[in-house]
């Protein structure tokens, strides 16, 4: 049976049976970076008049202003991606034009995955040469691996090859991408000294070897706390420079970061839109914060912080979460009650340990603090 919602033309999902491209990229749940801000990429490189590196797309300092935002001399307004001190978008775009590799270091939810995508797409104009870096992680996902039919058939030959992403971009002079590098295992990471070291991967069954050709560089993600999982060696650390992204530095950062994304995911999903400057963002924001520093606000009370990480990127499903459900169980408007179990399930991930964190922080700080009644009798509904 076919319902029709308001606004959309069909929901009918055999018409949509066939090839999943046929869907393009307007389809995708999650379309890449490059297509959500083809537009702002074009208008970038039509008013970028300053040199680019071989086989960049922009130049250096075009891939910066696509991060961090800004107005280009025909009015085109380019939106920040990045919120954070201009000087780290500098040097990680400068890293990728030397013959050294990118690694982004942070804690979880510092916009690492987020960062990576968007330089790939602005510099190569394609960010989905990618690795997800596993413990299981073979060393075929960063060389070549093999169409076992050819092979048997004909033998090892280059036809029979299945190159990697990073093989690609090596040989097409693009950026390549590493996901929780630290979580590969060590000699599996080594392959990449060679590769970033030489320049060249070495495919000894054919007696041959790919050059990477310029235009090729490789930004790697790692998390802070994995440190210790599977260290970096100092050989291929070297062979990076790091940049270590920041957690935002001020609430208003913080607010105005979780702001813009869960505009963006909503609109993805078809949510209602989010009046400016909603009170549930800060105060989400507030209690993430206050609970991760182990400080209020005003400082004057100590806490106790819980497990979970509470980053940024939590706080953005939980208030989208929120908005999903005030639009399909509410009147549509974000309040109080929409986030409070989100909130909930981000704080007290130890069931006994947090759990009395939580309750600790409800009774001593969020029942005082004026204007936040509602908020408070919401969090205790929840966690009773
Ligand atoms: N400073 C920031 N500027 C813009 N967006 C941010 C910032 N910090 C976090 N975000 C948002 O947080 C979300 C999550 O970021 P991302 O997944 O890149 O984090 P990560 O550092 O890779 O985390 P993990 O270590 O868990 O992989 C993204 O949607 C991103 O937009
Ligand atoms: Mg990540």
């Amino acid at each position: 049976m076919t319902v029709t919602v308001p606004g959309t033309e069909s929901t009918d999902t055999s018409a949509a049976a066939g090839p999943t491209e046929a869907a393009g990229a307007a389809e995708a749940l999650r379309p890449h970076a490059e297509d959500v801000f083809a537009d702002e990429l074009s208008a970038l490189a039509a008013a970028d008049d300053r040199p680019r590196p071989a086989r960049w797309r922009l130049s250096p300092w075009a891939v910066a202003t696509y991060l961090l935002g800004g107005t280009l001399p025909d009015g085109t307004v380019i939106t920040p991606k990045y919120v954070g001190p201009r000087r780290i978008v500098e040097v990680a775009v400068t890293t990728l034009a030397t013959d050294r590799a990118l690694l982004l270091l942070g804690v979880p939810g510092t916009a690492k995955t987020w960062v990576s995508e968007h330089l790939a797409a602005a510099v190569s104009g394609d960010s989905t040469l990618l690795v997800q870096g596993t413990a299981g992680t073979p060393e075929e996902a960063i060389r070549y691996g093999w169409n076992y039919a050819q092979l048997l058939a004909h033998g090892p030959s280059r036809d029979a090859l299945v190159p990697s992403p990073v093989m690609r971009a090596m040989t097409d002079g693009m950026t390549a991408r590493v996901e929780e590098l630290t979580r590969i295992p060590a000699d599996v990471q080594d392959t990449l000294i060679t590769i970033l070291s030489e320049k060249t991967l070495p495919i000894p069954e054919l007696g041959e070897e790919a050059q990477a050709v310029r235009g090729f560089n490789l930004i790697a993600t790692a998390n802070d706390r994995d440190r210790g999982v599977n260290e970096l060696s100092s050989a291929l650390r070297r062979r990076f420079n790091t940049v270590v992204l920041p957690l935002p530095a001020t609430p208003e950062d913080e607010v105005d970061i979780v702001s813009r994304r869960v505009a963006q995911i909503g609109r993805s999903l078809e949510l209602p839109e989010l009046p400016e400057g909603v009170e549930e963002i800060r105060r989400v924001v507030t209690v993430f914060r206050e609970l991760r520093e182990g400080v209020t606000g005003d400082g004057r009370t100590k806490l106790k912080s819980p497990s979970g990480t509470l980053s940024t990127a939590e706080a953005i499903s939980v208030v989208t979460g929120g908005l999903a459900l005030a639009a399909h169980f509410g009147d549509g408007v974000l309040r109080a009650g929409d986030v409070a179990a989100g909130i909930l399930g981000a704080v007290v991930r130890d069931p006994a340990a947090d759990r009395v964190i939580w309750q600790e922080y409800l009774e001593t700080v969020v029942r005082e603090r004026d204007g936040w009644k509602d908020f408070y009798r919401s969090c205790r509904e929840v966690t009773a």
